[in-house]
């Protein structure tokens, strides 16, 4: 008989649990038999004390057990999905599900409302006036074979153990432990029952994880899961020191992404949205090259029956903020800085974010981004703007850009965006 402290103390002490005590306890911490307190020390004892290859494996196996796997019929083409680990101003799954379905591959991806400074992509296309974000199964099957691409929410039923242990772990300081932030991950993904995943692991300011020896520890672990489980996964690491494109906030990321899928938009988002589909064509058997479909306005039919099949009207015209204004730069020189995490708050402050799951966001609120670093610009120039519906959020908007948004004398570069590539 397998008893929770023994589990909790075996971790503690720094042993390996047994596939048989991490079935029992992810088993019994969904069905309530674990206690809140008693998961989130063994969580702390993982964190602290890490989890083999094995074991992460099998952590994830046993989340997945937990509910249901999305039983998808054949939709007539190649499942392939994406994940990223999220910051500021990536709407890049906009652009790229209808990308990747215009080459001719099916993205069943099923996301997430956005908690803190990185958005989540459910609210950016909430703006949509009409566009529904739950969809039934078989709706999902039939969107994915008519249009082949479905951006909707998750099921309460996929992994419900991930769902529980999240909550928790985000009030006991213990979300930043890499084993458990990659079997969460993986076990939505797998339990989505997707055929091939590219991650976007992101690194820098405005990431989930600041350094590159832990994103890559985290990128590692993730595809070391996806082929322990039969699932081939590559992963991207690419730079989050300064925002994505130009728009951060949930209306202005869907104009700038329909920007790019009519072949425009800033060339860092198009160069993002291309590297992920290459990989995952690649992964799907699929030898298209996306760029030059980018470019001809294919995929933006593909996102025009995406957003309708979704009850969403794409021709409508998006909500803006009622009040903006700028910030301009306080002397000449050179945009050497612009912090991904500043912006990001900034955005967030403004009403584009939540602090709360329950709180809901302003759908034109954001920043519009108008100088990029390397830019030379003059004092008094707007570096940005800033939308909101509540201009008493302005104020709060500005106190986190300070420090944020730095101009010297010296020459600056722009971070290159993809800074490696894992596969299994
Ligand atoms: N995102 C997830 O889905 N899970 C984590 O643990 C962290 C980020």
């Amino acid at each position: 008989m397998i008893s929770a402290v023994d589990v909790i103390t075996t971790k503690r002490d720094g042993g390996r649990l047994s596939d048989e005590a991490i079935d029992w306890v992810v088993a019994a911490y969904t069905r309530g038999d674990v206690a809140d307190e008693q998961m989130a020390s063994l969580a702390m004892a993982i964190l602290l004390n890490g989890m083999e290859p094995g074991e992460i494996s099998r952590w994830t196996q046993a989340m997945i057990d937990s509910g249901d796997v999305l039983a998808l019929p054949d939709v007539g083409r190649p499942l392939v999905d994406k994940h990223s680990t999220g910051g500021v101003g990536d709407k890049i799954t906009l652009p790229l599900a209808p990308l990747v379905a215009a080459c001719g591959a099916a993205v069943p991806q099923l996301s997430g409302r956005g908690l803190g400074h990185t958005g989540g992509t459910l609210d950016k296309l909430e703006s949509i006036p009409g566009w529904r974000a739950s969809l039934s199964t078989e709706e999902i099957a039939a969107q994915l074979a008519d249009v082949g691409a479905v951006i909707c929410a998750t099921t309460p039923a996929l992994a419900p153990a991930d769902r529980k242990l999240y909550a928790l772990r985000d009030v006991t300081g213990t979300v930043e432990s890499i084993p458990l932030i990659a079997s969460s991950i993986m076990s939505k993904k797998i339990a989505e029952g997707t055929g091939g995943l590219v991650l976007d692991v992101k690194v820098g300011s405005g990431a989930f994880m600041k350094s590159l020896e832990r994103s890559t520890r985290l990128a590692r672990t993730m595809v070391e899961i996806g082929t322990a489980h039969g699932l081939p996964t590559r992963a991207l690491l690419t730079n989050m020191s300064v925002p994505l494109g130009r728009a951060v906030g949930n209306a202005l990321e869907v104009a700038e992404s329909i920007d790019v899928l009519r072949g425009g938009g800033p060339a860092d988002v198009v160069e993002l949205t291309v590297a992920l589909a290459r990989e995952m064509l690649s992964l799907a058997g699929i030898d298209t090259d996306p760029a030059p479909v980018l470019a001809s306005g294919a995929a933006h039919e593909v996102w025009e029956r995406m957003i309708a099949a979704q009850g969403g009207d794409p021709s409508a015209p998006l909500p803006v903020a009622t009040h903006v204004e700028p910030v301009v730069a306080e002397r000449s020189g050179v945009l050497a800085t612009c912090d991904a995490l500043a912006v990001g708050i900034a955005a967030w402050r403004l009403g584009a974010g939540r602090a709360r799951k329950e709180d809901a966001v302003q759908a034109g609120a954001g920043v519009r981004l108008l100088v990029e670093v390397g830019d030379r610009v003059e004092a008094g120039q707007p570096l940005l703007e800033l939308h909101t519906d509540t201009p008493d959020a302005v104020a709060g908007a500005r106190a986190a850009l300070a420090g944020g948004l730095v101009v010297s004398d010296d020459s600056a570069e722009r971070p290159q965006l993809l800074i490696d590539t894992l596969r299994a």
